[in-house]
């Protein structure tokens, strides 16, 4: 197990001068866990943005929320929940919750149990036959269908379904659109080589679906999806509503998807 951290509550007390005092934001900095993981990659030596990207996702829940009459969240998971980026503000917009963090890495759900106190989940990579005995009403997905191939975003999407309560939430992010013209434009590749980045494009413009593997890397790399491939997958599934949608809703990056469970 390794929990090695480093203490950044000197440079989250600075972001919080930039948000008025009694704003959500200045609160929920207050209060969440200042300690990042030495092996969480989802800090990339920016600590501003670390927590930035931590509030747009609640950002994104509540505006999702803001659609539902008398929405009731007792069940949260995030999955993946990486090193708790995410997580940690969700410990403290929802305090009341029952908390599940799930990731594959397992130094990840280490981290998270040890650090925030939440229960924690091992995934595992085939998602299709795996069920878990509980539900949620909420469940976050960031940035986990934005790095797999089709087959493995519709199991993804049905894992979701099946741990669903009804009157439930789903929100998740995708590489959309507009990440799609940048990686064609050559502003960014996103780690993938020149094959890759051709691959990706090539896919995307047959199917709407464009994935291609990190270099060296089997089943693990970069997606990018159209809105209208994601809603035809959301049209086979029974009782599910698009409650909410912004593209580059997440960190003025990634699409935002909410999907209510109606039935
Ligand atoms: C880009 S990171 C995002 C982590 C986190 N959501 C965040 O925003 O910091 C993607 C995460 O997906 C996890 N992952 C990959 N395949 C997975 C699977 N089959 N089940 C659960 N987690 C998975 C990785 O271990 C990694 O933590």
């Amino acid at each position: 197990m390794n929990l090695e951290y480093i203490d950044m509550s000197t440079e989250k007390e600075k972001l919080m001068l930039e948000y008025p005092q009694e704003s959500l934001e200045f609160n929920l900095l207050k209060k969440v866990e200042s300690t990042i993981s030495h092996k969480d990659d989802m800090y990339a030596g920016n600590v501003a943005h670390y927590f930035k990207v931590g509030l747009s996702a609640i950002q994104c829940i509540d505006s999702s929320i803001s659609n539902i009459e008398n929405p009731k969240i007792n069940n949260i998971l995030d999955m993946p929940c990486g090193y708790g980026r995410v997580l940690r503000f969700l410990c403290r917009r929802f305090p009341n919750a029952n908390l599940t963090g799930m990731d594959i890495d397992e130094n990840g759900i280490d981290f998270c149990t040890h650090t925030f106190g939440v229960k924690v989940i091992h995934s595992k990579k085939k998602l299709d036959l795996l069920t878990l005995g509980s539900k949620f009403d909420l469940i976050w997905c960031g940035s986990l269908l934005t790095h797999i191939e089709t087959i493995f975003a519709v199991d993804l999407l049905h894992f979701f379904d099946r741990h669903l309560s009804v009157g439930g939430l789903l929100i998740f992010s995708s590489h959309g659109n507009s990440v799609c013209e940048d990686i064609k434009d050559g502003k960014k590749t996103y780690g993938l080589d020149e094959g890759g980045v051709s691959q990706l494009i090539r896919s995307y413009a047959e199917s709407g679906y464009g994935y291609a593997n990190y270099p060296g890397q089997a089943d693990y790399g970069i997606s990018v999806t159209s809105a209208e491939w994601l809603r035809g997958q959301f049209n086979k599934i029974q009782g599910w509503k698009e409650v909410y949608c912004k593209e580059r809703g997440w960190d003025n990056h990634q699409d935002i998807f909410c999907i209510l469970k109606n039935f």
